[in-house]
């Protein structure tokens, strides 16, 4: 990881806490263990990543790609959007498949995306731990609209994390934490078939992975 990538993340989080939601990018094994179920699959494949940061995971995605592969990359905050798209989108690995149109950036809210056709994979950046839980529904929504029947949903969340703003937070915090943490752990029982422990990330991360259908 280079310094300028970790200084852009940190000034990033400074100016907007609550909507980036860590003090630093996924480490790359975190963001082996994200893309995993797409490193797996047996055919061409549409995939969505949702809050691409300084594109630790996108250049990880976008190093698996095969030419029928179609990836979108969604970032709502401008500076980390120009970022991705003077470094990482730039780079030899992503250049030609964004000029052809096979990888796209897009500077939008994930909770505003409509894909008529829809993604086998969507992975996710998102801090769902820092949501408020209109937001968290809101995003919820849009994954469930745009995942394609079957289509697998990966996201990372730091071990131990909710457990300690629940302990720590006091009034409203409390009941926000609450509620966002009761709404996780209904889809967790509900689709999650395979989490995987990650050490080494700052701080320790588990990447999740849920099948709706
Ligand atoms: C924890 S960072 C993860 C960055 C990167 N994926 C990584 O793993 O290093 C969360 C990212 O989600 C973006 N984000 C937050 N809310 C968003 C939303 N509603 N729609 C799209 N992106 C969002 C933030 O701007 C930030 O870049």
């Amino acid at each position: 990881m280079s310094l300028a990538e970790t200084v852009q993340f940190l000034r990033s989080y400074l100016d907007d806490p609550s909507t980036v939601g860590a003090v630093a990018p996924s480490s790359r094994r975190l963001a082996k263990a994200l893309v995993q179920p797409f490193a797996a699959r047996t055919g061409a494949s549409r995939v969505l990543e949702l809050g691409a940061g300084t594109g630790r995971v996108t250049r990880c995605i976008a190093s698996l790609m095969g030419p029928d592969d179609h990836l979108d990359v969604c970032e709502i905050k401008e500076d980390l959007a120009d970022a991705l798209e003077t470094n990482v989108l730039s780079e030899a690995g992503c250049r030609r498949a964004r000029v052809d149109g096979r990888i796209r950036l897009l500077r939008c809210p994930a909770q505003d995306i409509h894909d008529s056709q829809g993604y086998d994979y969507i992975i996710s950046g998102l801090p769902f731990t820092a949501f408020d839980p209109v937001l968290l529904d809101a995003v919820m929504s849009s994954v469930r609209r745009n995942l394609r029947p079957g289509g697998v949903f990966s996201y990372f969340e730091y071990v131990g994390l909710r457990k300690l703003n629940r302990t720590l937070s006091l009034g409203s915090g409390r009941q926000r934490i609450r509620s966002v943490s009761g709404v996780l752990d209904g889809h967790i029982s509900r689709h999650q078939f395979r989490r995987e422990t990650v050490l080494f990330n700052l701080p320790p991360a588990y990447a999740r992975h849920w099948r709706f259908a």
